[in-house]
């Protein structure tokens, strides 16, 4: 059990830093994510956004500052009993999976917190719910296909399913829409509102660059540039042009029409 006042806090930091080689790579970030809030973090690249998933993912410890996962107080916790209880979907993973393994097998092996086959004797109710949360994802098609074999879409699509296995309080994604032709963008968007509505999915944080790319069903912003945190909260509050021009170094327009966002650059001259 974690700190009885932060437990119905999903993620608490405070005052964290990341410093390497001299150079913050987040700094003085506080920032605090509740039950039943979903979260998009905004920035350009190099803007910290990738640490600060690793930081929130536990792989990754503050220089200084203090943080709290799921209630518990990172440095006092057994990161190896809290990590099955995060979901992370990102560019690392895939480099780490192996390429020859089917795509029923990648998203299998997440049950048993490994990257490999070691063994074949999986459970059938592990099997079942595999199958289920490919199917979710579109994938019922793939499911013996190597994972190396697959389109960057499809990759991406077996790894939010893969990150979903172990059933997880908090599922963090870092850019699942990287990569993606129009109609993949809008078809994972689309699969990420049903889960983001869904009361029983977990806790959602997405790392994107592009407002395009926030689906229906999440809640809040942070605009991190440089390592600060520029701008946090509600998106109908936070998500303004002024905000986005800072955050992105110009000058920018936002628009919400229905659920969904645009943002385009105003003309020169
Ligand atoms: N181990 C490290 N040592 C030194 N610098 C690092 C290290 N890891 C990351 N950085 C630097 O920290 C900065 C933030 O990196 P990070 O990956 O968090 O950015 P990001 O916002 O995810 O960018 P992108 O949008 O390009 O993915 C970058 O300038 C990066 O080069
Ligand atoms: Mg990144």
């Amino acid at each position: 059990m974690g700190d009885t006042a932060l437990m119905s806090d999903v993620l608490e930091l405070v005052d964290v830093s990341v410093v390497r080689e001299g150079r913050a790579l987040i700094e003085q970030v506080s920032w605090s994510v509740k039950e039943g809030e979903r979260w998009v973090i905004l920035g350009p690249n190099g803007a910290g956004k990738t640490t600060l998933l690793n930081v929130a993912s536990s792989y990754l410890f503050p220089t200084t500052g203090t943080v709290s996962i799921l209630g518990d107080r990172l440095g006092r916790v057994d990161v190896f009993e809290l990590r099955p209880r995060i979901g992370v979907a990102g560019v690392g993973m895939a480099e780490k999976l192996p390429r020859r393994q089917t795509v029923l097998q990648t998203v299998l092996t997440a049950a048993y917190g490994m990257t490999a086959t070691w063994q074949e004797s999986y459970e059938d109710v592990d099997e079942q719910r595999a199958r289920a949360f490919l199917d979710r994802l579109g994938m019922t098609e793939y499911l013996d296909r190597r994972f190396g074999t697959l389109s960057e879409g499809e990759r991406k699509r077996t790894l939010i399913a893969r990150a979903l296995m172990t059933d997880p309080e908090l599922l963090l994604l870092d850019e699942p829409a990287a990569g993606l032709d129009l109609g993949g963008r809008e078809d994972l968007v689309r699969r990420l509102g049903r889960l983001a509505r869904d009361p029983i999915a977990p806790s959602m944080i997405m790392v994107t660059h592009h407002v395009e790319e926030i689906a229906p069903g999440f809640t809040h912003v942070l605009m991190i540039r440089q390592g600060k945190v520029l701008a946090a909260g509600p998106l109908e509050l936070e998500l303004t042009s002024r905000n986005l021009s800072r955050c992105f170094g110009l000058p920018l327009v936002v628009e919400q029409q229905g659920e969904r966002w645009t943002a385009r650059g105003l003309p020169l001259g």
